[in-house]
């Protein structure tokens, strides 16, 4: 529909995300630079995208563009670079400078463009409901104009309203409102921002945080290529206003921009910012600890030693069949559909090679489309192997209590399927793949950003909430890992396979992967390798291990320095006061030090190796959420101390029952090695 599409020339072909820290000449002003474009999918994992936003053309599209599957009418969207910058401080207010190029595209040359986009500096991530039309995703009919929005915009209009508007063609300065504190009307410059045809605006925005001033200046280009330079003189300069004054000290910065009954293409094709760095306090140290804390090496060899008796407990241990339920979750209301085996062969193009998304502990999985009359929908089909079906019935007892299973965090399950002793399950496809792609992924791929990351963890601390606690019948998840949590088109967490695991076999489940299939330990309470059984204390357990990989970057069991597992390492700084040192140097120091250091804390006490000691799902989800402060963790790693003390109730085979302590396990931790790896890596 426009040219966006076009391949345009090399002069951007590299995809350029840098920080400098650069001193500028005269002034020594440090300053921190971002490069933005051309887009493509890459940036879903550094820029928030709201919906009905996306990327694609090349472009971000503030508000849908043709080639989606949107209405155009009446939307209003939002893309904000995922990271907060420090703007003042009580010394002094920040500059910045920003430039970008826009596209505002009539859809329809007939009929009138409308509303326009907005350059926006803003508190935090959210797309107020409401700002369709003139509200250009800035604010709505309620919150418009209050001082709580704590928001500066340059919007660039191309529809009148009556109230509020000179004219359908104009920039203006808002602050905390769409009634512009200033405008500059643009029809008498030459520029005309929704032309009939194709313009390309460059536009440049300085703020001056000592001169309290913000200038516009503006170029007009036929096509994507930027030919023009700067002009000398501003199309706009503001009135003295202190920053300080309307936005948070940390903000994020970003574009929005709305549809009403007319609509347009509100596309962002390069965008570069530049802004002073007022030298948040240096949170990166890169030593790496040299000394081992007694108690801490103590805990391991603890757990080590723990982990290789349950190991040799498990294997002696066989299974009991479980309940006869043939039949029930045909009969369930709402039931999600059996699908034929010709049906999924057709869908996955006979099980084709070509659509396998990954494998694991349980079997392969593969994508596949459903038929225009299942709506096309795209699925992910599970298909379990063969022998590691114990029983069918338990199988399908497992399937109605998670079939019924409704949250926005969890992967819904379409469907399933069962023929010759072969079982499948249908899940809903999850373009984004597993959070372990976006968190330890290949160089040349962008890492996830903070606030995406925070973002995930507290949608996999709702979907455990719930599982847990809001379900009327607990659900464990027993299987918690970032391959296990899956992501939506939106970068929401969405968790796979939850309680599953006992239905395919309760002696296979992930700790049953120490004997053989290796891969989870670090995820596995140190309780669980005595009893072999799952608690939500032992989810608890595994949701602090993946806090800690979604944060720290690394696996569980990573070996750092003289610490054999990364808790240990992070208890470690912890200790020293050097916690902030664990957060993935990937982020490249853009991260938020305090929601960091919550996390942390809150990984740390949920690895608390007494079941007991660890935090509830509801306490995590408070905590999470900022309502209530992190734990208080102790400086050192507690000791684990069989039997536990804590609530579970287990009946059990261990003939053994005297506490384990280090002395008596002494050097077990070697046999780690023997169970490390990850080499489950099922998608759904
Ligand atoms: C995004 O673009 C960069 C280069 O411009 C390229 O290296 C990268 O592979 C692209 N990513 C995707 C998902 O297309
Ligand atoms: C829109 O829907 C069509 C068919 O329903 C599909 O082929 C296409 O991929 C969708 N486009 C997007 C951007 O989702
Ligand atoms: C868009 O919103 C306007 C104002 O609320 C309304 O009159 C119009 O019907 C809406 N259009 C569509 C297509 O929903
Ligand atoms: C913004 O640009 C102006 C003019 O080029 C320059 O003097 C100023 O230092 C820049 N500010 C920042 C924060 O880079
Ligand atoms: C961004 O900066 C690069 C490097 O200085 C420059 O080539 C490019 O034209 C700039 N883009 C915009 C939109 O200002
Ligand atoms: C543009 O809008 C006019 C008036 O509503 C309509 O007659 C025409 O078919 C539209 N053109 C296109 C290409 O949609
Ligand atoms: C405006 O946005 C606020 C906050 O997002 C929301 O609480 C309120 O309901 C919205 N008002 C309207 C009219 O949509
Ligand atoms: C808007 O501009 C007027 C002067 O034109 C000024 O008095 C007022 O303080 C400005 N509003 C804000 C929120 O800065």
């Amino acid at each position: 529909m426009t040219d966006l599409g076009r391949s345009r020339s090399n002069s951007f072909l590299i995809l350029a995300i840098y920080v400098v820290f650069l001193i500028c000449s005269g002034e020594s002003l440090k300053t921190i630079d971002h490069q933005f474009g051309p887009f493509n999918s890459s940036y879903y994992s550094i820029f928030i995208v709201n919906p009905p936003a996306t990327i694609s053309n090349e472009a971000l599209q503030i508000t849908p563009d043709s080639a989606g599957n949107y209405t155009l009418t009446n939307k209003s969207g939002r893309v904000l670079f995922d990271r907060k910058f420090r703007l003042w401080d009580d010394v002094r207010v920040g500059s910045f400078n920003t430039s970008f190029l826009i596209n505002l595209f009539r859809v329809n040359s007939s009929l009138t463009p409308g509303e326009g986009l907005a350059f926006v500096i803003v508190p935090d991530l959210e797309v107020p409901t409401g700002s369709s039309g003139q509200y250009l995703g800035l604010t709505n009919s309620t919150t418009d104009g209050s001082r709580d929005n704590h928001l500066i915009a340059v919007e660039f209009d191309t529809l009148k309203q009556d109230d509020l508007d000179p004219d359908s063609n104009h920039i203006g300065l808002d602050i905390n409102s769409v009634k512009s504190n200033q405008t500059v009307s643009l029809s008498e410059l030459g520029f005309q921002l929704a032309p009939n045809g194709n313009k390309f605006f460059h536009v440049w925005i300085h703020y001056d945080g000592a001169a309290k001033r913000l200038d516009v200046y503006m170029t007009d280009e036929d096509s994507r290529a930027i030919t023009k330079p700067m002009p000398e003189k501003p199309v706009m300069i503001s009135e003295k206003f202190d920053i300080s004054q309307i936005i948070n000290r940390d903000s994020y910065f970003g574009f929005s921009a709305s549809t009403g009954t007319n609509i347009e293409l509100n596309c962002v094709l390069e965008w570069n910012l530049t802004v002073e760095d007022l030298g948040k306090k240096d949170n990166k140290g890169q030593t790496l600890p040299l000394a081992l804390g007694l108690g801490l090496s103590a805990a391991v060899i603890t757990v080590a030693g723990a982990g290789v008796l349950a190991w040799l407990l498990l294997r002696r241990r066989k299974s009991a069949n479980g309940p006869n339920i043939p039949g029930a979750l045909k009969s369930l209301p709402g039931t999600p559909r059996e699908f034929s085996f010709k049906e999924l062969k057709k869908a996955t193009n006979n099980f084709h090679e070509g659509n396998k998304l990954g494998e694991g502990g349980f079997g392969v999985v593969y994508k596949g489309v459903l038929p225009p009359k299942d709506g096309s929908l795209e699925i992910a089909v599970k298909k379990f192997s063969r022998d590691e079906i114990k029983s069918k019935d338990d199988f399908l007892a497992e399937l109605t209590i998670i079939n019924r299973l409704r949250h926005k965090h969890l992967v819904r399950l379409v469907g399933w399927c069962h023929k010759n002793g072969m079982l499948f399950l249908v899940y809903d496809y999850m373009p984004n793949g597993s959070l372990e792609d976006h968190i330890f992924c290949p160089p040349q791929k962008l890492a996830l950003g903070w606030s995406l990351r925070y973002k995930v963890l507290s949608g996999v601390a709702s979907a455990l909430h719930y599982l847990h606690d809001e379900y009327d019948q607990k659900v464990l998840h027993r299987d918690l890992k970032a391959s296990n949590i899956m992501l939506d088109v939106n970068f929401n967490a969405r968790l796979g396979d939850f309680g599953l695991a006992r239905a395919i076999d309760e002696e296979k489940t992930s700790y049953a992967e120490l004997d053989g299939v290796p891969g989870t330990f670090g995820y596995i309470a140190p309780e669980c390798l005595h009893t072999g059984k799952a608690s939500s204390e032992s989810d608890i357990y595994g949701f602090g291990a993946v806090i800690l990989e979604v944060v720290c970057g690394q696996k569980p069991w990573t070996k750092i320095g003289d610490f054999q597992l990364l808790v240990d390492w992070v208890w470690y700084l912890h200790r020293n006061g050097r916690l902030l040192e664990a957060v993935d140097s990937r982020l490249g120091g853009e991260y938020e030090a305090e929601e960091a250091e919550r996390l942390l804390l809150l990984a740390l006490a949920c690895s608390h190796p007494m079941a007991s000691e660890r935090p509830k799902t509801k306490s995590i989800f408070q905590i999470l959420s900022g309502s209530i402060p992190p734990p208080i963790v102790p400086t050192f790693k507690p000791p684990f101390v069989w039997p536990s003390t804590g609530p579970m109730n287990i009946e059990g085979d261990i003939a053994d029952t005297t506490p384990i302590t280090s002395s008596q396990l002494g050097s077990s931790w070697t046999h780690r090695e023997s169970f490390a790896g990850y080499s489950d890596s099922s998608v759904v």
